[in-house]
Protein backbone atom coordinates (compact mmCIF):
# COMPACT_ATOMS: atom_id res chain seq x y z
CA UNK A 1 0.00 0.00 0.00
CA UNK A 2 1.50 3.57 -0.99
CA UNK A 3 0.17 6.34 0.63
CA UNK A 4 0.08 10.28 -1.08
CA UNK A 5 2.85 10.88 2.42
CA UNK A 6 5.30 8.14 0.97
CA UNK A 7 7.96 9.77 -1.50
CA UNK A 8 8.95 7.85 -4.47
CA UNK A 9 12.33 6.27 -4.35
CA UNK A 10 13.02 6.80 -0.55
CA UNK A 11 14.13 3.84 1.25
CA UNK A 12 14.63 4.02 5.10
CA UNK A 13 17.33 1.25 6.59
CA UNK A 14 17.97 0.09 10.16
CA UNK A 15 21.31 -1.46 10.66
CA UNK A 16 25.21 -1.08 11.64
CA UNK A 17 28.13 0.39 10.21
CA UNK A 18 31.17 -0.99 11.08
CA UNK A 19 34.71 -0.23 9.43
CA UNK A 20 36.03 -3.51 7.43
CA UNK A 21 39.27 -4.71 7.98
CA UNK A 22 40.33 -7.34 5.00
CA UNK A 23 42.90 -9.75 4.43
CA UNK A 24 43.51 -11.53 1.00
CA UNK A 25 45.41 -14.76 2.15
CA UNK A 26 45.89 -17.94 0.42
CA UNK A 27 43.92 -19.97 3.18
CA UNK A 28 42.88 -19.22 6.66
CA UNK A 29 45.32 -19.61 9.78
CA UNK A 30 44.83 -22.08 11.94
CA UNK A 31 44.56 -21.74 15.51
CA UNK A 32 48.21 -20.44 17.09
CA UNK A 33 49.33 -20.07 13.33
CA UNK A 34 50.74 -16.77 11.49
CA UNK A 35 50.39 -17.03 7.90
CA UNK A 36 51.25 -14.06 4.98
CA UNK A 37 48.47 -12.41 3.68
CA UNK A 38 48.91 -11.17 -0.23
CA UNK A 39 46.83 -7.75 0.58
CA UNK A 40 45.00 -5.44 3.06
CA UNK A 41 42.54 -3.19 2.56
CA UNK A 42 40.49 -0.58 5.01
CA UNK A 43 36.95 0.47 4.03
CA UNK A 44 33.25 1.22 4.68
CA UNK A 45 31.82 -1.60 5.67
CA UNK A 46 28.32 -3.01 7.92
CA UNK A 47 25.35 -4.92 6.39
CA UNK A 48 23.13 -1.86 7.25
CA UNK A 49 25.57 0.96 5.47
CA UNK A 50 26.61 -1.19 2.71
CA UNK A 51 23.06 -1.76 1.73
CA UNK A 52 22.35 2.31 2.06
CA UNK A 53 24.88 2.90 -0.46
CA UNK A 54 24.28 0.18 -2.51
CA UNK A 55 20.83 1.89 -2.98
CA UNK A 56 21.88 5.33 -2.88
CA UNK A 57 24.62 4.68 -6.27
CA UNK A 58 21.35 2.65 -7.79
CA UNK A 59 19.34 6.06 -7.33
CA UNK A 60 17.42 6.09 -4.63
CA UNK A 61 16.78 8.82 -2.02
CA UNK A 62 18.26 6.79 0.85
CA UNK A 63 18.15 7.49 4.77
CA UNK A 64 20.46 5.48 7.32
CA UNK A 65 19.47 4.92 10.68
CA UNK A 66 22.33 3.44 12.97
CA UNK A 67 24.50 4.25 16.10
CA UNK A 68 28.55 5.37 16.03
CA UNK A 69 31.48 5.78 18.72
CA UNK A 70 32.66 9.58 18.80
CA UNK A 71 35.96 7.99 17.45
CA UNK A 72 38.06 7.63 13.66
CA UNK A 73 35.75 4.70 12.29
CA UNK A 74 32.60 6.94 12.99
CA UNK A 75 34.37 9.56 11.09
CA UNK A 76 34.59 7.17 8.36
CA UNK A 77 31.07 6.36 8.04
CA UNK A 78 30.10 10.09 8.28
CA UNK A 79 31.90 11.07 5.14
CA UNK A 80 30.48 7.37 3.44
CA UNK A 81 27.11 8.51 3.73
CA UNK A 82 27.95 12.21 2.66
CA UNK A 83 29.70 11.01 -0.56
CA UNK A 84 27.08 8.86 -0.99
CA UNK A 85 24.30 11.37 -0.49
CA UNK A 86 22.63 9.30 2.29
CA UNK A 87 20.47 11.02 4.97
CA UNK A 88 22.41 9.83 8.19
CA UNK A 89 20.47 8.94 11.46
CA UNK A 90 22.56 8.39 12.92
CA UNK A 91 23.40 8.62 16.93
CA UNK A 92 26.62 9.35 18.22
CA UNK A 93 27.27 7.34 21.75
CA UNK A 94 29.92 9.35 23.89
CA UNK A 95 32.31 5.98 25.27
CA UNK A 96 31.29 3.69 23.05
CA UNK A 97 33.41 2.88 20.00
CA UNK A 98 32.69 2.44 16.05
CA UNK A 99 32.61 -1.14 15.44
CA UNK A 100 34.94 -3.05 12.73
CA UNK A 101 34.59 -6.57 11.06
CA UNK A 102 37.59 -8.77 10.21
CA UNK A 103 37.09 -10.52 6.46
CA UNK A 104 39.68 -12.52 5.17
CA UNK A 105 38.96 -13.03 1.62
CA UNK A 106 40.73 -16.67 -0.11
CA UNK A 107 43.29 -15.47 -2.87
CA UNK A 108 41.66 -18.06 -5.49
CA UNK A 109 37.44 -17.95 -5.05
CA UNK A 110 37.04 -14.82 -3.57
CA UNK A 111 34.99 -16.20 -0.86
CA UNK A 112 34.98 -15.11 2.36
CA UNK A 113 34.51 -15.35 6.32
CA UNK A 114 33.69 -12.61 8.72
CA UNK A 115 33.77 -11.54 11.96
CA UNK A 116 32.21 -8.85 13.03
CA UNK A 117 32.25 -6.76 16.38
CA UNK A 118 29.04 -4.07 16.07
CA UNK A 119 30.21 -1.69 18.57
CA UNK A 120 28.31 1.50 19.15
CA UNK A 121 25.42 0.21 16.82
CA UNK A 122 25.55 -2.78 19.28
CA UNK A 123 23.27 -1.03 21.61
CA UNK A 124 20.65 0.34 19.25
CA UNK A 125 17.33 0.04 20.53
CA UNK A 126 13.46 0.29 19.74
CA UNK A 127 13.61 3.90 20.85
CA UNK A 128 16.35 4.85 17.74
CA UNK A 129 13.61 3.46 16.10
CA UNK A 130 10.79 5.28 17.62
CA UNK A 131 12.75 8.78 16.56
CA UNK A 132 12.68 7.76 12.87
CA UNK A 133 9.04 7.22 12.86
CA UNK A 134 8.46 10.19 10.42
CA UNK A 135 11.39 9.26 8.05
CA UNK A 136 10.10 5.64 7.97
CA UNK A 137 6.35 6.74 7.33
CA UNK A 138 7.55 9.20 4.24
CA UNK A 139 9.52 6.18 2.77
CA UNK A 140 8.02 3.48 0.28
CA UNK A 141 10.61 1.22 1.78
CA UNK A 142 12.09 -0.02 5.04
CA UNK A 143 15.40 -2.11 5.43
CA UNK A 144 16.79 -3.68 8.46
CA UNK A 145 18.80 -6.55 8.93
CA UNK A 146 20.04 -8.75 12.14
CA UNK A 147 23.85 -6.87 12.98
CA UNK A 148 21.86 -4.90 15.29
CA UNK A 149 19.64 -5.69 18.33
CA UNK A 150 16.60 -7.83 17.28
CA UNK A 151 14.09 -5.27 19.13
CA UNK A 152 15.17 -2.60 16.61
CA UNK A 153 14.98 -4.64 13.48
CA UNK A 154 11.38 -5.69 15.49
CA UNK A 155 10.06 -2.02 16.03
CA UNK A 156 11.36 -1.25 12.80
CA UNK A 157 9.10 -3.71 10.64
CA UNK A 158 6.16 -2.93 13.00
CA UNK A 159 6.22 0.94 12.43
CA UNK A 160 6.60 0.72 8.57
CA UNK A 161 3.73 -1.69 8.73
CA UNK A 162 1.99 0.72 11.25
CA UNK A 163 2.48 3.28 7.72
CA UNK A 164 1.60 1.19 4.90
CA UNK A 165 5.53 1.40 4.19
CA UNK A 166 6.38 -2.11 2.14
CA UNK A 167 9.36 -4.12 4.18
CA UNK A 168 12.19 -5.89 3.59
CA UNK A 169 14.11 -8.23 5.99
CA UNK A 170 17.39 -9.62 5.37
CA UNK A 171 17.80 -11.96 8.23
CA UNK A 172 21.68 -11.61 8.68
CA UNK A 173 22.90 -12.64 10.01
CA UNK A 174 21.28 -16.25 10.94
CA UNK A 175 20.07 -15.76 14.15
CA UNK A 176 17.00 -17.92 15.89
CA UNK A 177 13.82 -15.51 15.70
CA UNK A 178 10.30 -16.08 17.39
CA UNK A 179 7.77 -16.53 15.08
CA UNK A 180 6.15 -13.18 15.63
CA UNK A 181 8.46 -10.91 13.08
CA UNK A 182 7.54 -12.89 10.07
CA UNK A 183 4.04 -11.64 9.53
CA UNK A 184 5.41 -8.32 9.54
CA UNK A 185 8.15 -9.31 6.45
CA UNK A 186 6.28 -8.06 2.95
CA UNK A 187 9.77 -9.85 1.76
CA UNK A 188 12.83 -11.71 3.56
CA UNK A 189 15.89 -12.16 1.58
CA UNK A 190 18.15 -15.11 3.18
CA UNK A 191 20.80 -16.79 1.88
CA UNK A 192 21.51 -20.45 1.97
CA UNK A 193 22.64 -20.33 5.43
CA UNK A 194 20.45 -18.04 6.51
CA UNK A 195 17.18 -19.98 5.54
CA UNK A 196 18.30 -23.37 6.77
CA UNK A 197 18.97 -21.76 10.11
CA UNK A 198 15.21 -20.15 9.92
CA UNK A 199 13.52 -23.53 8.52
CA UNK A 200 16.00 -25.85 9.96
CA UNK A 201 16.50 -27.75 6.71
CA UNK A 202 18.91 -27.95 4.37
CA UNK A 203 19.42 -25.53 1.75
CA UNK A 204 22.29 -26.67 -1.25
CA UNK A 205 19.70 -26.16 -4.33
CA UNK A 206 16.93 -24.81 -5.90
CA UNK A 207 14.03 -27.24 -4.60
CA UNK A 208 15.53 -26.81 -1.18
CA UNK A 209 15.05 -22.75 -1.54
CA UNK A 210 11.17 -23.88 -2.39
CA UNK A 211 11.04 -25.83 0.30
CA UNK A 212 12.37 -23.81 2.85
CA UNK A 213 10.78 -20.39 1.45
CA UNK A 214 7.16 -22.31 1.70
CA UNK A 215 8.14 -23.10 5.39
CA UNK A 216 8.16 -18.81 5.88
CA UNK A 217 5.65 -18.44 4.18
CA UNK A 218 3.38 -20.33 6.37
CA UNK A 219 5.21 -18.45 9.21
CA UNK A 220 3.45 -15.40 7.33
CA UNK A 221 5.99 -13.83 5.10
CA UNK A 222 4.42 -12.24 2.07
CA UNK A 223 7.15 -13.49 -0.12
CA UNK A 224 10.51 -14.88 0.46
CA UNK A 225 13.73 -14.63 -2.33
CA UNK A 226 16.47 -16.87 -0.51
CA UNK A 227 19.68 -15.96 -2.49
CA UNK A 228 21.85 -19.06 -3.52
CA UNK A 229 25.51 -17.17 -4.03
CA UNK A 230 26.41 -18.13 -7.50
CA UNK A 231 23.81 -19.93 -8.95
CA UNK A 232 21.09 -16.48 -8.47
CA UNK A 233 18.18 -16.08 -6.58
CA UNK A 234 14.35 -18.01 -6.31
CA UNK A 235 11.26 -15.54 -5.46
CA UNK A 236 8.87 -18.08 -4.11
CA UNK A 237 5.08 -16.34 -2.77
CA UNK A 238 1.49 -17.83 -2.68
CA UNK A 239 1.22 -16.22 -6.25
CA UNK A 240 4.50 -17.14 -7.91
CA UNK A 241 7.74 -19.11 -8.24
CA UNK A 242 10.79 -17.34 -9.95
CA UNK A 243 14.23 -18.03 -10.15
CA UNK A 244 16.78 -15.92 -11.62
CA UNK A 245 20.50 -17.10 -12.34
CA UNK A 246 22.99 -15.16 -11.57
CA UNK A 247 24.41 -12.53 -13.77
CA UNK A 248 28.10 -13.47 -15.22
CA UNK A 249 30.15 -10.03 -15.04
CA UNK A 250 33.26 -10.76 -15.03
CA UNK A 251 36.17 -12.72 -12.82
CA UNK A 252 35.17 -12.82 -8.94
CA UNK A 253 37.64 -10.84 -7.12
CA UNK A 254 35.53 -11.02 -3.61
CA UNK A 255 32.05 -12.15 -2.83
CA UNK A 256 31.92 -10.33 0.65
CA UNK A 257 28.71 -7.55 0.57
CA UNK A 258 27.13 -9.13 -2.33
CA UNK A 259 24.45 -9.91 -0.69
CA UNK A 260 23.75 -6.30 0.86
CA UNK A 261 24.55 -5.33 -2.54
CA UNK A 262 21.15 -8.10 -3.90
CA UNK A 263 19.36 -6.40 -0.72
CA UNK A 264 20.24 -2.70 -1.50
CA UNK A 265 19.56 -2.92 -5.03
CA UNK A 266 16.08 -4.84 -4.62
CA UNK A 267 15.00 -2.14 -2.25
CA UNK A 268 15.70 0.67 -4.55
CA UNK A 269 14.27 -0.73 -7.44
CA UNK A 270 10.84 -1.34 -5.37
CA UNK A 271 11.17 1.99 -3.66
CA UNK A 272 10.98 3.49 -7.32
CA UNK A 273 7.86 1.73 -8.58
CA UNK A 274 9.45 -1.81 -9.95
CA UNK A 275 7.55 -4.92 -9.69
CA UNK A 276 9.24 -7.65 -7.47
CA UNK A 277 10.80 -10.14 -10.28
CA UNK A 278 12.15 -7.36 -12.14
CA UNK A 279 13.66 -5.37 -8.94
CA UNK A 280 15.19 -9.18 -8.01
CA UNK A 281 16.72 -9.09 -11.52
CA UNK A 282 18.32 -5.35 -10.76
CA UNK A 283 19.92 -6.35 -7.43
CA UNK A 284 20.82 -9.59 -8.83
CA UNK A 285 22.91 -7.71 -11.98
CA UNK A 286 24.04 -4.84 -8.69
CA UNK A 287 25.02 -7.99 -6.77
CA UNK A 288 27.38 -10.06 -10.52
CA UNK A 289 29.14 -6.45 -10.53
CA UNK A 290 29.85 -5.98 -7.24
CA UNK A 291 31.90 -9.33 -6.98
CA UNK A 292 34.47 -8.51 -9.47
CA UNK A 293 35.46 -5.44 -7.57
CA UNK A 294 37.22 -5.78 -4.26
CA UNK A 295 35.74 -4.36 -0.96
CA UNK A 296 32.32 -4.36 0.15
CA UNK A 297 30.25 -0.86 -0.12
CA UNK A 298 33.14 0.51 -2.19
CA UNK A 299 32.57 -2.33 -4.85
CA UNK A 300 28.81 -1.54 -5.52
CA UNK A 301 28.36 -0.24 -9.04
CA UNK A 302 25.88 2.66 -10.18
CA UNK A 303 22.12 2.59 -11.81
CA UNK A 304 24.08 3.34 -14.96
CA UNK A 305 26.28 -0.19 -14.90
CA UNK A 306 23.44 -1.97 -13.52
CA UNK A 307 20.82 -1.01 -16.44
CA UNK A 308 24.07 -1.83 -19.39
CA UNK A 309 24.01 -5.58 -17.62
CA UNK A 310 20.39 -5.50 -18.15
CA UNK A 311 20.48 -3.85 -20.91
CA UNK A 312 22.75 -6.44 -22.18
CA UNK A 313 20.68 -8.97 -21.34
CA UNK A 314 17.26 -7.79 -23.10
CA UNK A 315 19.54 -7.31 -26.31
CA UNK A 316 20.65 -10.87 -26.22
CA UNK A 317 17.11 -12.66 -25.61
CA UNK A 318 16.10 -10.45 -28.59
O1 LIG B 1 27.87 -8.49 4.40
C1 LIG B 1 29.18 -8.04 4.48
C2 LIG B 1 29.37 -7.21 5.73
O2 LIG B 1 29.17 -8.02 6.87
C3 LIG B 1 30.75 -6.64 5.88
O3 LIG B 1 30.85 -5.34 5.34
C4 LIG B 1 31.03 -6.72 7.37
O4 LIG B 1 31.17 -5.45 7.92
C5 LIG B 1 29.87 -7.48 7.96
O5 LIG B 1 29.00 -6.65 8.63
Amino acid sequence: MTTQSQVQGRVVILGIYVTDLTFRAARMPLIGETIAGSAFAMGPGGKGSNQAVAAARAGADVVFCTRLGNDAFGEIAQATWKAEGITSRAKIVEGASTGAAHIFVDDTTGMNAIIVASGAAGTMSAADVDEIEADIASARVFVTQLEQPIPAAKRGLEVARKHGVTTVFNPAPALPLDDDIFPLCDYITPNETEAAALTGMPVNDIDDARRAADVLLKKGVGTVIVTLGEAGALLHSAQQSVFVAAYRCGRVVETAGAGDGFTGGFAAALARGEDAVSAMRFGSALAGISVTRPGTAPSMPTRREIDEVLGREAEAAR
